[in-house]
């Protein structure tokens, strides 16, 4: 066990355990416990292997936009989201839902939009989808209510009010919240960057791919001039519709781990 795994509360550990058992590890195979969180240790390379060209790093896409530079805290972006009138989904919203979690986190989760749940707590993910995100997490040591910043979270969504009916936020939408997310996300300035579905992984990687496509990939975020390692990887409301597919999402999770133990 690594230090990481150690440090987990009992809580984290039950919801760890909750969600291998959801994603159907229900046996132990074992007599002695494997962490598989650990990298297995490289076998040495061929010769032939050794002498070919290192893979090619993350490819680099640069995320467009403007930045609402004016702000120079993320308490001053929520202070003017209170007050920005331009974006139509504020008059049908119940509440403004701009962020939750350690604002010192080395990671930051971006969703699509706030949900009904969302709508009425005024934080993301605090509904069904949250609740399985939160299992996601604490599997790799990761929580939003954490106070180090190693194992903390920071979330936000692409768009700050709930879509009526919860559609798809309109490209219209999705341009006039932009702003405040790239000022967000360099005041912020996470390690790296976890897309959940494909609304922000398109967005954020100017890729019209699918979400099954673009999961489980690194790129190199260029937000701003500043370089952050970005994952796509599956909303956890896809998850909860498909289960079958959160053995997908469990891989990402243990990429994520990976690129954080490395740097
Ligand atoms: N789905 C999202 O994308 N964001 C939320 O905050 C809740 C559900």
């Amino acid at each position: 066990m690594d230090r990481k795994q150690n440090d987990m509360t009992p809580h984290d550990a039950a919801e760890a355990l909750r969600w291998l058992s959801e994603m159907g590890a229900d046996e132990i195979i074992g007599e002695d416990p494997v962490n598989r969180l650990v990298a297995p240790a490289a076998k040495p390379a061929p010769a032939a292997a050794r002498a070919a060209p290192a893979p090619a790093a993350a490819p680099v896409v640069v995320v467009p936009g403007q930045s609402a530079a004016a702000f120079g805290s993320l308490q001053e972006i929520e202070t003017a989201l209170a007050g920005f009138d331009a974006c139509p989904l504020k008059k049908t919203a119940t509440s403004l839902c701009y962020a939750d979690g350690n604002p010192e986190a080395r990671v930051m989760l971006i969703g699509e939009a706030p949900g009904r749940d969302e709508d009425i707590q005024g934080k993301p993910f605090v509904g069904r989808s949250g609740q399985l995100l939160d299992r996601m997490l604490a599997a790799v040591g990761l929580s939003r209510t954490a106070q180090d910043r190693e194992s903390a979270v920071f979330i936000t969504n692409v768009i700050f009010w709930r879509p009526p009916g919860n559609r798809t936020p309109t490209d219209a939408e999705t341009q006039m919240c932009l702003p405040f997310l790239i000022r967000t996300i360099e005041l912020q300035k996470p390690d790296v960057i976890v897309c959940l579905g494909a609304t922000p992984a398109q967005r954020l990687t100017g890729r019209t791919d699918g979400i099954l496509k673009l999961r489980g990939k690194w790129v190199t975020a260029n937000v701003s001039g500043r370089n952050i390692p970005l994952l796509p990887t599956l909303h956890p409301a896809y998850l909860l519709r498909q289960p079958a597919q959160k053995r997908l999402a469990w891989r990402d999770m243990l990429s994520l781990r990976q690129m954080l133990d490395a740097h």
